[in-house]
């Protein structure tokens, strides 16, 4: 009798103890944008967004936004090796790929000087160009399309 209830009360603590830990190192009860995952827990990644083969016309919203890219990028690299996108949007190639020529302000530094190849900070061009998909906002907002473009 006096085992059993040494055996509850010690099973009762672990599981205190353990609600204890969870709190500590769980989420504090706010709930983020990844929904009530828990740090530590790995949670289910996202559908992948379904990027359209073929141009489909989202117009800009704002006088100098990145255009968005008509096509898909799968597999295409961007890194310290190889710039997949700059075998058809460089100078060099554009023509012969039938793709756009990156503008001259691909070109210009931070200090206005414009350089004789694309300028670093503009080397990683997914940082400002992404793919045209259906992609609802993460936070509600009332952004609106500037009036010139209305
Ligand atoms: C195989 C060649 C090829 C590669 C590689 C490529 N593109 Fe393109 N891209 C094109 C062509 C061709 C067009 C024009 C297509 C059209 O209008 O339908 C285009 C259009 C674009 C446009 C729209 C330009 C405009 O005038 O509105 C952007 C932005 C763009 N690409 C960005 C990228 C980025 C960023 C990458 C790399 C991740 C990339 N492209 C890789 C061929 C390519
Ligand atoms: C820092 C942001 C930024 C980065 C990085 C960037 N772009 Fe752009 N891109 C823009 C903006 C803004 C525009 C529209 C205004 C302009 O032409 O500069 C543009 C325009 C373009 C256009 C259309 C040009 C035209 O004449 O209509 C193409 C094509 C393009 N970018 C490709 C690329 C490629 C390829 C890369 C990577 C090598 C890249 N961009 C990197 C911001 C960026």
């Amino acid at each position: 009798m006096k085992n059993s209830i040494l055996i509850t009360l010690s099973i009762t603590l672990t599981l205190i103890s353990g609600f204890a830990v969870s709190e500590e190192r769980g989420i504090g009860g706010v709930e983020s944008l990844r929904g009530s995952a828990e740090l530590e827990t790995t949670r289910a990644a996202d559908p992948l967004k379904r990027v359209p083969r073929d141009q489909v016309d989202i117009e800009s919203s704002y006088v100098f936004q990145p255009p968005l890219i008509p096509h898909h990028i799968r597999s295409y690299e961007v890194s310290l090796n190889a710039n997949k996108c700059l075998s058809c949007h460089g100078w060099k190639n554009a023509k012969q790929m039938g793709a756009t020529k990156i503008s001259v302000t691909h070109f210009t530094n931070r200090n206005d000087e414009v350089l004789a190849d694309v300028s670093p900070r503009r080397y990683f061009c997914l940082q400002c160009h992404v793919t045209q998909s259906d992609a609802k906002p993460l936070v509600g907002n009332t952004f609106e399309r500037v009036k010139s473009l209305q």
